[in-house]
């Protein structure tokens, strides 16, 4: 792969053409990244224009560059936020220090997880995905699909150059492993579970976008407080572009909501299945189902990891420097929701082991501002009907819930009622046969499928039904 230009072909603002030990690195990985998204990238749309932003630089004119493009010739690039003058590790046993720009030698191995449990997440989300684009309900979501699948391939070139630049040879063996893990392998699965799911239909894509991306918001932003100033700035600048994916979920949500409603008022029944429309009943249980497990991400309530990721100043909380306290954590209590015989109780813990449960209601009041934004969209409508989050403690496979059974609004109950209940609670069979039944590809400009209203608006002031995927 000689004479690659690479403030060309890799956009960055990371001088690459400065340090060729890294150049060489990612010029031994460039063709291997290429070769897996051919094979695990979007499936059938390769050789199609895209109407896509690229980020060519960080400032406000370059972040958002759009045009057509061909997938597999985007312009995946390295992009670190600014760096902020006079940075210091912000919390922790070496708060007050100046930030790190090298990786701290007893922090090494800790510091590499992190990254790679990271980056791992970002090309199993373009794997689970790679079938969607052939059941799309319009060409306006089709390329918001891609675009959202283009970005988690940035994000782990993102992750792939901290690793290159800063762990040498772990680091490049890391890289390649990255690319060699796959989503739902049973040999070789990627990292976390929920990055193992199925995301079959769009209406699992759309509560993927909203529920399991926005973990990765939680996880960017404490990142993003890191010690180590290369990950700050890494993620900061992930961060403008996790936002749209957020959008995407949310508002492809909201569009359905919108057209359930309708089929509801139009029709006078909320049987919408001879309709061709999603009701909100089969909504809510896969809300449940994508709440749940994206929950388990954040961990065990009580963690000793979280605690050391916060100590050695690897991992802080999110928006940890506005925070008005001592940023060490050592007297401080957390209240954490704990299962007490066949009661759920809050118990004050240590704070420091409580980290991930903090991070975790941070997510969950992110969420709740998400479904109440939905839910006046069915009041609106005069509909007697809320979607709601479900407990927390509901279908949990990690911490300490794990081995109760739930109800979604938080009673713990017997085996038995499990078993009678829970296909009220979760997608079914027959929910997941419907749903399959409606992802028939909408790819006329301008045309949306049935059970999804179109939105209020189309991508960078172009019309909704403006061509944003060539087919032809
Ligand atoms: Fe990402
Ligand atoms: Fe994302």
């Amino acid at each position: 792969m000689a004479g690659i230009d690479y403030t060309e072909r890799i956009p960055n603002n990371v001088s690459l053409h400065e340090n060729r030990r890294l150049q060489r690195a990612l010029e031994d990985w460039q063709p291997k990244f290429l070769e897996w998204w051919q094979d695990m990238g979007p499936n059938g749309y390769q050789a199609k224009e895209v109407y896509l932003r690229t980020a060519i630089s960080v400032d406000a004119q370059g972040w958002a560059h759009f045009g057509y493009v061909r997938m597999p010739e985007y312009r995946w690039g390295i992009f670190l936020a600014e760096p902020e003058q006079g940075r210091q590790v912000n919390f922790g046993d070496h708060k007050g220090q100046p930030a790190w720009q090298e990786v701290p030698g007893e922090y090494r191995g800790t510091l590499r997880r992190l990254i790679v449990t990271q980056g791992d997440t970002e090309p199993a989300s373009v794997e689970q995905q790679r079938h969607l684009g052939r059941t799309c309900p319009s060409l306006y979501d089709l390329r918001n699909l891609f675009q959202v699948n283009v970005e988690e391939g940035r994000h782990l070139w993102a992750m792939v150059y901290l690793l290159d630049a800063h762990f040498g040879r772990d680091g490049r063996e890391e890289s390649e492993a990255l690319l060699q893990r796959r989503s739902g392998d049973a040999d070789k699965p990627r990292i976390l579970g929920a990055f193992n799911e199925k995301t079959p239909d769009w209406l699992s894509f759309f509560m993927f976008c909203f529920f399991t991306d926005r973990d990765g918001k939680y996880q960017l932003a404490s990142l993003a407080e890191s010690g180590f100033d290369p990950l700050s700035q890494t993620c900061r600048f992930m961060l403008t572009e996790e936002a749209h994916h957020m959008f995407v979920g949310e508002v492809g949500i909201m569009r359905i909501v919108q057209r359930a409603c309708e089929l509801m008022r139009e029709h006078k029944t909320d049987d919408l299945r001879k309709h061709g429309g999603i009701d909100l009943r089969t909504m809510q249980r896969y809300l449940n189902f994508h709440c749940s497990v994206s929950l388990d991400l954040f961990g065990s309530e009580i963690s000793t990891n979280a605690a050391n990721f916060y100590t050695a100043g690897l991992k802080g909380r999110f928006e940890e420097t506005k925070k008005q306290d001592d940023h060490l954590l050592n007297e401080a209590t957390y209240g954490v929701a704990e299962l007490d015989g066949d009661r759920i109780v809050m118990r004050e813990e240590p704070a420091l082991v409580s980290l991930n449960e903090r991070l975790r209601d941070d997510y969950v009041a992110d969420c709740a501002r998400g479904v109440a934004r939905w839910n006046e969209v069915i009041r609106k409508h005069g509909i007697d009907f809320e979607l709601k989050l479900p407990h927390r403690a509901f279908h949990r496979a990690i911490g300490s819930f794990a081995e109760a059974r739930v109800a979604p609004d938080g009673r713990v109950i017997s085996q038995a009622e499990w078993d009678a209940k829970h296909h009220e609670w979760l997608p079914t069979e027959e929910d997941k046969a419907y749903i399959q039944s409606l992802m028939v590809p909408v790819t006329e400009p301008g045309k949306f499928a049935n059970w999804i209203a179109p939105p209020a608006r189309g991508i960078n002031g172009q019309p909704v039904d403006f061509e944003y995927v060539r087919l032809a």
